[in-house]
């Protein structure tokens, strides 16, 4: 179901004889291992049925940064739903997930719809003659493609490739109005929702189950692996694994890759630090940390400095509060609040600290 002629199938899957000469697969992605389940488990029943799953898979790509053979997938999918708002609901989910994981980058989401697969198979055909009439001008790679799999040419880097693609003959001419329409409003509602797409008429993905919707969220800051997400519909692979004929769509996120943009947000400084006269304080400090971290704030504490080495780490990492336990203060349950922004301070209770901060 990958695909015969897929890059992944072709070339990337690892298949060896076990000990017991049984033949074994790792896997390569999750949509058709979490369909084997839902089926055999009888998971589909009551549709649509929306699962996640992450895990370990294993491709025998040429390693680089960001392509891994051994790499960790976040993956989703709703089984049963060929609503244009299911399609929605997902592209929003991946959204938001890299909004919140990654709040300072810019991230851009490309899409394209591929049509219902009988459109798909004669674009195949299509395209093949189109590239055999310009095989001289195409990379030997992309000429190897042609019979097996035109869709692989249209993503090709090599720049002579890329100009004879630019006039290629876009599938969307064989797309039903109909499809359109549902494809039309899917952008509309992704536009209500503040998301900014660029469509991508060459936009085919790697592996063959797709049809209709296809997506990938890329960033230009981890180089030439620059996909975090790829995903869209799969109409039919259900049917095809031996379930009935259920429509479905999904995504799956590259956790390194996600990790690699991560890594490279600066950390945000805590807000609040804490400092205390002398160690018998730690057991009011820790109450203070815990109250003020359950109100949602960031706070610090180095439980070996002293007042004046917390205090100049305070203003070095600009904190804009300290909260000062000593002796004195703490016997009236009372803290010492210093605004590091105006050099203010208050005595305040343990009650008031939110307050004041706040
Ligand atoms: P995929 O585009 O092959 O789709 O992979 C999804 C994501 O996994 C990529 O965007 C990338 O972040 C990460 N990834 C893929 N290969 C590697 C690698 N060698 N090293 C590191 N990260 C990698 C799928 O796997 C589909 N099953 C997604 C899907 C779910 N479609 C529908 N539902």
């Amino acid at each position: 179901p990958l695909g015969e002629q897929s890059d992944v199938v072709l070339k990337e899957m690892y298949t060896f004889t076990d000990r017991n000469e049984d033949e074994l697969t790792l896997r390569p992605e999750y949509t058709t291992p979490m369909i084997r389940a839902a089926i055999s488990n009888g998971l589909l029943n009551n549709l649509p049925a929306k699962f996640f799953g992450t895990g370990q898979m294993f491709r025998r790509e040429r390693p680089q940064k960001g392509r891994y053979r051994q790499f960790n997938q976040i993956n989703f999918e709703n089984f049963g739903s060929d609503d244009s708002f299911a399609d929605v609901e997902i592209i929003n989910l991946a959204s938001q997930l890299l909004k919140k994981i990654l709040p300072k980058k810019s991230i851009s989401l490309n899409i394209n719809t591929l049509g219902n697969r009988e459109n798909l198979q004669d674009y195949k055909k299509i395209l093949s003659k189109y590239f055999k009439d310009n095989q001289n001008s195409l990379s030997s790679e992309s000429v190897s493609k042609i019979d097996s799999n035109p869709l692989r040419i249209l993503d090709s880097k090599n720049i002579q490739d890329k100009e004879i693609v630019l006039k290629c003959p876009k599938l969307i001419e064989l797309i039903s109005k109909k499809d359109l329409n549902s494809y039309e409003e899917i952008k509309v509602c992704l536009k209500d929702l503040d998301i900014t797409i660029f469509e991508d008429l060459n936009l085919v993905r790697g592996l063959d189950y797709y049809c209709h919707t296809v997506f990938e969220f890329k960033s230009n800051e981890i180089g030439s692996q620059d996909t975090l997400i790829g995903g869209g519909r799969y109409n039919g692979l259900i049917n095809k694994l031996g379930g009935k004929d259920i429509p479905g769509i999904g995504w799956a996120a590259g956790i390194e890759r996600l990790m690699l943009l991560m890594n490279d947000s600066p950390t945000t400084p805590e807000d609040i630090h804490l400092a205390i006269q002398d160690p018998t304080l730690k057991k009011h400090a820790i109450k203070i940390h815990d109250y003020l971290i359950k109100n949602n704030l960031s706070v610090y504490w180095n439980y070996k400095y002293n007042i004046k080495k917390s205090l100049s780490l305070a203003s070095e990492k600009k904190a804009k509060f300290i909260v000062i336990i000593g002796e004195e203060e703490n016997i009236e349950n009372n803290y010492i609040l210093k605004n590091l922004y105006n050099g203010e301070q208050k005595i305040v209770k343990f009650e008031e600290i939110l307050d004041y901060i706040k």
